[in-house]
């Protein structure tokens, strides 16, 4: 059976012949045999459909570095990342360490994709020497009482979301329906509350809202203490529910080009929208962690120094530093769409990377 078969026997199965548009996208993307993360892992850079921030080079994790740095000061040095990718990241940062004399103890990869963890062990094998690599373990979930830091890159954008349409107080759920040959919307009235109090326009807006999110912050809460820091495109919902995002922002990526019918070519691109910090701020307090701060990536990276490591003079690898910092700070791109958050357990310290410009009081 294909995956859209799947997809169509679940529509099917369901009530009222639709589906939440957030067990289409799981399935779409992490169908066991077909999701478009489970099936294969070259997603990533130009063969694959889009670019995250450690595909262009080693700067973004070498000054994130900084940031481990300064929170290795008071914490055991562990780390887990979520969703590693291709495991670019895990791999500069690992390196990274080395270079800055810190011995880290564990670096744990919680991934979804077995694909990938695959990927993931192929590249850290390849490039590492035994004695870092057995650092390295994959685990289905964090430790109870882990001491250390938690990083996800591009995770919460990629967790199954919910749809919905409000229009004068008025809230639709647009779940998914099946018709001829292809998928489609369908509104169903949504009488339902949301986990907290979402401040919606009068005026007309799509809006993603996704229950998925709740899982990971279960999982943090199991620290003893630590640093969680989030990395994602998105914004405060002031930002999103702005009149000029009245469409939502639930997007595909294919072959490195946006399309917008996220229902088409199912298992074969790329699905993810806008985070809304708003509702991270508002589980960060339900699990009793506090934010350290809130900003863009631009002024996160800038904070931890960034520019310090672009090589200097007129070499080409000059000009190739010059250009993964523009990638990485554009205010058009990922520099300003993209934001980082901290949240801590037991850790009230003031980070560097949100030293100027910390904007948690927008959340
Ligand atoms: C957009 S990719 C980002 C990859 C990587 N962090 C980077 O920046 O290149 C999303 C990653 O999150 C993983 N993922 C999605 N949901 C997950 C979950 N609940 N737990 C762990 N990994 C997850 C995906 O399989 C994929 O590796």
């Amino acid at each position: 059976m294909t995956l859209k078969e799947k997809i169509i026997k679940a529509i099917a199965k369901h009530g009222d012949t639709s589906i939440p548009f957030s067990l289409f996208m799981e399935m779409a993307l992490y169908d066991k045999d077909f999701g478009y993360y489970t099936s294969q892992s070259k997603q990533f850079g130009l063969e694959g459909d889009f670019y995250t921030s450690s595909s262009f080079g080693d700067i973004f994790s070498k000054t994130i570095g900084n940031q481990f740095q300064e929170c290795f000061d008071t914490l055991e040095k562990n780390i887990i990342e979520f969703g590693a990718g291709t495991g670019k990241f895990a791999l500069d940062t690992i390196v990274r360490m080395t270079e800055l004399e810190i011995e880290l103890d564990s670096y744990f990869i919680i991934e979804k994709s077995k694909k990938l963890q695959e990927a993931q062990l192929e590249l850290l094998t390849d490039k590492l020497g035994n004695d870092l690599l057995k650092k390295i373990k994959w685990i289905k979930n964090v430790p109870e009482n882990f001491e250390g830091i938690i990083f996800a890159n591009e995770v919460f954008d990629a967790l199954p979301t919910n749809i919905f349409l409000s229009n004068k107080g008025k809230v639709k759920q647009r779940k998914v329906g099946h018709r001829d040959d292809g998928f489609i919307w369908i509104d169903y009235d949504f009488e339902e509350n949301f986990d907290y109090k979402i401040s919606l326009p009068e005026s007309k807006i799509i809006f993603e809202y996704s229950p998925a999110y709740n899982q990971l912050f279960n999982q943090f809460q199991k620290i003893k203490k630590g640093v969680v820091l989030i990395v994602d495109y998105g914004m405060s919902e002031k930002e999103l529910f702005h009149s000029q995002r009245s469409e939502g922002s639930i997007r595909s990526f294919y072959k490195n080009q946006i399309t917008s019918n996220v229902l088409d070519n199912v298992g074969f691109q790329d699905i993810t929208y806008n985070v809304n910090f708003t509702h991270l701020a508002y589980l960060t307090e339900m699990i009793n962690f506090e934010i350290l701060g809130y900003t863009n990536q631009s002024h996160f990276l800038n904070n931890l120094g960034l520019s310090n490591f672009v090589e200097s003079g007129t070499s080409a690898k000059h000009f190739q530093d010059l250009s993964q910092v523009n990638m990485l700070t554009s205010p058009s791109e990922m520099g300003d769409l993209i934001k980082v958050m901290a949240i801590s357990k037991k850790m009230p310290t003031n980070l560097m990377g949100f030293s100027d410009f910390d904007k948690t009081h927008t959340l």
